[in-house]
């Protein structure tokens, strides 16, 4: 019998992060917590692309200025692997609003605004689902 799939995530290093030159640091965190890479891809969103992966969002205030920004240039695309893939990885990248993410995570460490806070981790493995389906349609 063999071993049960493990659980994937999308991980996306956000254009701050990638402007910041943060990817290798975001890539270092999830390999030394013994997470895998399964796909990468540096590109730029489209408005509808953005717009379905940000679609829970679609009535809150933020949502015309998330999209400017997470189309605003290149983005580093992952899916990741590992045992309970998506809630080690939300526990890597802290809080939404990096001012009161925990030191010692991504956001903590690396951010101060809550709209630039350099990665995005799928909130469940039915969010991971739909999102690595929208980055990744050939994966899976
Ligand atoms: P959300 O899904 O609540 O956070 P997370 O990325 O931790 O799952 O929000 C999605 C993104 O929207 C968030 O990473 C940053 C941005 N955002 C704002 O710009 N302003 C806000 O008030 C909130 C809640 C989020
Ligand atoms: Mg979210």
């Amino acid at each position: 019998m063999s071993a049960p799939a493990p659980e994937r995530t999308l991980v996306l290093v956000k254009p701050d992060g990638v402007a910041r030159g943060l990817v290798g640091e975001v890539i270092s965190r999830l390999e030394a917590k013994g997470l895998r890479l399964v796909a990468a891809e540096l590109r730029t969103l489209t408005r509808d692309v953005a717009e379905e992966h940000y679609g829970e969002h679609r009535e809150r205030p933020f949502f015309g200025s998330l999209v400017d920004f997470i189309t605003g240039g290149p983005l580093l695309a992952l899916v990741v692997e590992g045992p309970r893939a998506v809630e080690a990885f939300r526990a890597l990248a802290g809080a939404t609003d990096p001012v009161t993410a925990a030191p010692g995570t991504i956001r903590g460490d690396l951010g101060l605004e809550v709209q630039e806070n350099i990665v995005h981790g799928s909130d469940s493995p039915e969010s991971a689902a739909r999102e690595i389906g929208l980055f990744f349609p050939g994966l899976g």
